[in-house]
């Protein structure tokens, strides 16, 4: 295996890194306290060619891959995971849903374009209030009437909900099949009577990102923007998230190296009895602890992006990725604010809203119980 990236994949995290550094930095702190979305610098990704990186750029992308896109990510988050997430929702989960469906190249290009370019936002609409981990378990339903279909229904957690141009909205087709008639269709949510943002949620962390409710109240769209077969919402769902998993496996990683770096910077400069604290060796100790899970947390993604960019069977190698990553980043942000101490505890120092951000990484996208299910599960089926 060539553990070697690139120079194109060198330039792109590169490019990730000067933009977070530049743009994302300055502010950051003061986003997560208003919890305001940065919008503007979004648009601003999308013209550095970030946002769409994954896919054809018949689509509006940049026909690159997932190993591209997870680096970008992955910088991105190692200084604003608000927008790390952000990206993601919109690149894997909402661009996902539409580049892994059975729509044709026209619909393909009508619902990705300005998605890819970061010209709007797109969310995914699958979780409601009783159908989280079980998924399948949604009973938002989509009834056939002519020419549209007519949705009813409730969707919450919606990452980019409030901003979002389009959602992949997942509704039941056939309700007496359960998951098994589920379909998906996109909603241009800032264009169809019926839809409406509802409760937008106050979060612990990853404050900037904005997740709401959306709530379908006989909402029509038309049929032509129904991109699954009937019945096949579940199984488009299922692979969407297994891209998704790689996004936020990206976003955990990017976590922690962030919180690393400050840390490490923090206990050179640090001094407490006479010496900087990094001379005190369980000190020590403990951070190569963490920097050896932080470079074996980092291959396992880069795996699972290449298992993806390879056209290789990649659930297994994803769920993994999120597990590991995203554990890794919790345990490294909460080992920076202890050895940060007071400061680590206050705001201006980042590492507290890491930490908080970092929880979250372990509950969306499949909960890291979830990911032990799927991993467990194909152990010994
Ligand atoms: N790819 C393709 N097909 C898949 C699949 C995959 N990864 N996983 C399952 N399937 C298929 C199965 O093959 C099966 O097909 P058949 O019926 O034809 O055999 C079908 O789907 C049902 O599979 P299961 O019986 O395994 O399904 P299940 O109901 O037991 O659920 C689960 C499995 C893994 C628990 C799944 O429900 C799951 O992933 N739950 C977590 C949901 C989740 O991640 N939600 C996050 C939502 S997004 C979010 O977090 C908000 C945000 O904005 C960030």
């Amino acid at each position: 295996m060539n553990f070697e990236l690139t120079e194109q994949q060198l330039a792109i995290k590169e490019t990730a890194r000067k933009f977070a550094e530049e743009e994302l930095l300055p502010g950051v702190i003061e986003r997560d306290e208003a919890s305001e979305f940065p919008v503007d610098l979004y648009h601003k990704a999308g013209e550095l060619g970030l946002i769409g990186l994954p896919y054809p750029k018949e689509v509006g992308g940049q026909g690159l891959g997932y190993m591209e896109y997870a680096l970008a990510v992955e910088e991105v988050s190692k200084v604003d995971a608000s927008f790390g997430i952000s990206y993601s929702v919109s690149t894997s989960l909402y661009g996902g849903s539409v580049w892994n469906s059975a729509a044709d190249d026209e619909t393909k290009k009508k619902f990705m374009e300005e998605v890819c370019k970061g010209q709007v936002h797109g969310s995914f609409g699958l979780t409601e209030p009783n159908a989280g981990s079980d998924a399948g378990g949604c009973i938002t339903t989509a009834v056939k009437d002519g020419d549209e279909y007519v949705i009813n229904g409730l969707k919450c957690f919606n990452t980019n909900g409030p901003l979002a141009r389009y959602s992949a909205v997942y509704a039941l087709v056939e309700p007496e099949k359960k998951a098994k008639g589920l379909a998906c269709f996109i909603v241009d949510i800032k264009n169809t009577p019926g839809v409406r943002v509802g409760k937008i949620e106050n979060k612990m962390g990853i404050r900037a990102a904005q997740v709401s409710e959306l709530i379908f109240e006989d909402c029509r769209v038309p049929a032509a923007n129904k991109i699954t077969a009937d019945g096949d919402g579940f199984k488009l769902a299922m692979q969407t998230l297994d891209c998704g998993r790689i996004g936020v496996a990206a976003q955990g990683l990017g976590i922690a190296e962030g919180a690393f770096e400050r840390a490490v910077a923090y206990m050179k400069e640090r001094e407490q009895f006479g010496k900087p604290i990094a001379t005190n060796q369980y000190l020590q100790f403990k951070m190569a602890d963490l920097a050896v899970k932080i470079e074996a947390a980092k291959y396992v993604l880069y795996k699972a992006a290449m298992d993806h960019d390879t056209g290789k069977p990649f659930s297994q190698s994803a769920a993994k990725a999120k597990y590991i990553c995203t554990n890794t980043a919790m345990e490294v942000t909460e080992w920076a604010v202890q050895f940060m101490g007071g400061n680590g505890y206050m705001r201006e120092y980042h590492v507290e809203r890491m930490m908080r951000d970092a929880k979250i990484t372990q509950i969306y996208e499949g909960t890291n119980q979830i990911q032990q299910l799927i991993v467990g599960g194909a152990l010994f089926r």
